[in-house]
């Protein structure tokens, strides 16, 4: 059976008190919960990092973006050693909302890719098309550039333990979640666009998830596809009753 993976984006949501209140809510349904069977992280704000790191090991802890740079005069931002320090392995690059509103580009998240490389840490690379691309029927040809142009000069290794997720943009949260056959099809397209542009042998490890109103009505028509492996979820992973039945769901 595959390992499933879910992942909660609280985006600007969630102070420190209300991520612990959080945690102590989902931690009856988490507790038995062995990480090859599902694998359950949430992407707090760097605020709650440390907090969330701290008391829990049944989540992995997710920094929500990352500078490439080592440190230096960049008011704002935080710095791979800086996550490292508090011990945090995972963090989210590409986000649409990033892409959007802080012109983040395929070019500086190859950037944020390699810092991650350099160090250790495993990515969610987030790709998607938006509106007009998905209705101009690019959303592969999108796609292709957004995983050749992110994941350039990356070493095989690191792009072995990568996960990918394809967020189509105008599925954001809209309500308005892509056709789960769709979503398989991107999916099982990453994975193919992946193994032949790197040149993949080994890819076992590669994770695909999808995100874009994910909510527990929904999430086994995607996890139970083929090629995809997990959710991203932002607005339903913010409630703990609405997360644990996520979890229930995927214990079928
Ligand atoms: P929603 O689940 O609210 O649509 O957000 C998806 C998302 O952006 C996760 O990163």
């Amino acid at each position: 059976m595959k390992t499933k993976i879910l992942i909660g984006n609280w985006k600007m949501n969630k102070t420190i008190q209300e991520t612990i209140g959080f945690v102590c809510a989902v931690k009856e349904t988490i507790k038995d919960i062995e990480p090859e069977q599902i694998m359950i992280g949430i992407a707090p704000s760097f605020l709650a990092l440390p907090v969330l790191e701290k008391i829990t090991d049944k989540i992995f802890s997710v920094a929500q973006n990352v500078h490439y740079e080592e440190k230096g005069a960049y008011t704002g931002e935080i710095s791979v050693e800086m996550l490292k320090e508090i011990e945090i392995d995972y963090a989210l690059i590409g986000h649409s909302e990033r892409r959007k509103y802080f012109n983040e580009s395929n070019e500086s998240c190859n950037l944020k890719l390699k810092a991650l490389e350099k160090n250790q840490m495993i990515a969610v690379y987030c790709v998607g098309e938006t509106i007009e691309e998905y209705r101009d029927g690019k959303t592969k040809a999108v796609i292709k550039t957004q995983l050749i142009e992110g994941l350039k000069d990356l070493s095989k290794e690191f792009i072995e333990n990568i996960i990918i997720a394809y967020e189509p943009v105008w599925a954001i949260g809209t309500g308005e979640s892509a056709n789960e056959d769709i979503a398989q099809d991107i999916a099982s397209y990453i994975k193919e666009v992946i193994k032949e542009e790197f040149k993949m042998k080994y890819f076992d490890n590669l994770k695909v998830l999808y995100g874009g109103s994910v909510k527990p009505e929904n999430i086994n028509d995607y996890v139970n596809k083929d090629d995809i492996d997990g959710a991203l979820v932002g607005g339903a992973s913010l409630s703990p009753d609405s997360f644990v039945a996520m979890i229930e769901k995927l214990k079928e």
